[in-house]
């Protein structure tokens, strides 16, 4: 069912692609379906040349025969198509879930727009239901984790600060070669005073509050997609 519902929002965002775009692609598994979707396109003769958020994105892209290029080929794009973990109102975001989160805000931050897909499960009154994803340089991790939670507990956070897990058993690592504290909130009232105050400390390389970034998302229910457009 939810595989469906997040194969509906992709498709949904397709009608946002015209011919020769430069798309940033998203990673998660619903980025996945909008990939594959594009690489059914592509076989059909679209042309496009794509920025990938990850490096299984990459993987996927590639075995789809979609064209690649880097942000150090081409500096802007015209639309980034990524998955969210939450989506509230104002189009503020938490991503990174599966570990992305720093490439996905570069490639967002450098394409004109940016375009949200997700089962309509991920729209949230508040953000900070999902714990947010913080990249963590592994140098001090000690202290950078004491700070994180000094401003967790300054944002009256409800739970915990956690270094996330690999499937291994080990320390997750970014494909950046970085570490991922997972910080559970609960309800974020200011979001953009933590995304200060986060980036605030030396430690922490990026979060995942996309905050300004996203201006449009479709969102599938079982009763269809909804679109909601108008963000900064
Ligand atoms: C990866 C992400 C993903 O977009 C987010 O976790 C949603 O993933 P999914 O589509 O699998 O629910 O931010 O870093």
């Amino acid at each position: 069912m939810s595989e469906h519902l997040k194969k509906e929002a992709a498709r949904a965002a397709l009608s946002e692609l015209s011919s020769g775009m430069r798309i940033g692609l998203g990673t998660g598994s619903t980025a996945a379906h909008f990939v594959d979707l594009l690489g059914d396109m592509v076989a059909e003769g679209f042309a496009c040349i794509c920025v990938p958020t990850s490096e299984a994105t990459a993987r996927q892209a590639r075995e789809r025969n979609i064209a690649l290029a880097t942000l150090d080929e081409i500096e802007r794009l015209d639309v980034t198509v990524d998955g969210t973990d939450e989506i509230d109102a104002d189009f503020q975001l938490i991503k990174g879930g599966g570990g992305a989160l720093l490439r996905e805000k570069i490639v967002a931050a450098a394409s004109d727009r940016m375009v949200v897909i997700a089962d309509s499960s991920k729209r949230v009154e508040a953000l900070g239901r999902f714990p947010l994803p913080v990249e963590v340089n592994a140098f001090g991790l000690g202290a950078t984790l004491a700070a994180i939670r000094a401003v967790m507990a300054a944002h009256t956070a409800q739970g915990e600060a956690v270094i996330r897990q690999g499937a291994d058993g080990g320390r997750f690592v970014t494909d950046g070669g970085h570490l991922i504290v997972d910080a559970s909130f609960g309800r974020i009232s200011d979001a953009k005073d933590l995304s200060h105050a986060l980036l605030d400390i030396p430690g922490v390389v990026q979060h995942g509050l996309f905050l300004g970034l996203c201006q449009e998302a479709y969102l599938a229910a079982p009763d269809g997609v909804v679109r909601m457009s108008g963000g900064r």
